[in-house]
């Protein structure tokens, strides 16, 4: 990919120069030096439709308007309050248990579902966009946050479609599957710092692949959707936990005969 390249701060210190190199030697892409451009600038004149930035505190990818960056506060959160919450009542996951989240996305929901299953139990998360999953992969094992270190020790992050993965996956490989694909309506809430949606896969999810995920899951597949949407009632699940309130978050479950 030629139109994607890597750039620093205006003054690069040797430890963004570092993590230039290692940026540079997984994905092949070129350096290109900032100087006292503007990113626009810099972009523009190299024609890029995408440009890595490395910063003090945070490596970021843009695409000239939306920044994507991970940082812990969602995972902080989500790991506050949602311990014994709807997801993981949908999953049904206990201490040993294998998941299998085929959305990493910012991995929030995976570091969830990695407390869930404790030291013994192991998570698997697939993300189709490399870029996404190296910035997360990087984010949670990284973190200066001992507590999401931790938890992602016991993420392995894969970069693949979900489709080619289920696809050659053995029956019952693991306990759960599951799956946030992007919602089709932004939240209002969310409008304007949700970066994930411009770069995510957003494909919508087919009943056919629930059917391929269930073949391959020992016990159910949980669909995280919003009530009312129309995305989750039409792939049909058992049940829905959550507030069913149009607009709030649900999880579809779909077990196994
Ligand atoms: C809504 S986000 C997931 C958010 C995640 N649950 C979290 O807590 O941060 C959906 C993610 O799944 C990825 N994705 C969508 N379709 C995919 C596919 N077919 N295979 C793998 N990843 C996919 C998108 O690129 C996006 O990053």
């Amino acid at each position: 990919m030629n139109d994607v390249a890597i750039t620093t701060a205006k003054r690069a210190t040797d430890s963004q120069l570092r993590t230039v190199k290692r940026l540079m030697d997984y994905f092949h892409l070129p350096f290109l030096a900032r100087q006292k451009s503007s990113i626009t600038s810099l972009m523009k004149r190299h024609k890029l439709t995408l440009l890595f930035v490395v910063e003090a505190e945070r490596v970021y990818l843009t695409d000239g308007e939306v920044k994507l960056f991970w940082h812990p506060n969602t995972a902080l959160l989500k790991l506050k309050e949602d311990s014994c919450g709807p997801l993981i009542r949908a999953l049904d996951v206990e201490p040993g248990n294998s998941v299998l989240d085929c959305t990493l996305g910012l991995g929030g929901d995976a570091l969830l579902i990695a407390d869930a299953v404790g030291e013994s139990g192991c998570v698997t998360a697939l993300e189709s966009n490399p870029y996404i999953a190296y910035l997360t992969e990087c984010g949670i094992g990284e973190s200066s946050y001992r507590v999401i270190r931790n938890l992602a020790a016991r993420i392995s992050i894969i970069n693949d479609d979900y489709c080619n993965y289920l696809f050659a996956l053995a029956a019952d490989a693991f306990d759960c599957i599951y799956f946030d694909p992007m919602f089709k309506v932004t939240n209002k809430a969310s409008i304007g710092i949700d970066a994930l949606r411009t770069f995510a896969n957003r494909a919508p999810l087919s009943r056919r692949v629930i059917d391929l995920a269930l073949a391959k899951a020992r016990r159910r597949v949980v669909v995280k959707a919003r009530f009312s949407s129309g995305a989750l009632e039409s792939l049909k699940p058992d049940y829905i936990i959550g507030e069913r309130r149009p607009g709030r978050v649900v999880y579809g479950v779909f077990l196994k005969d």
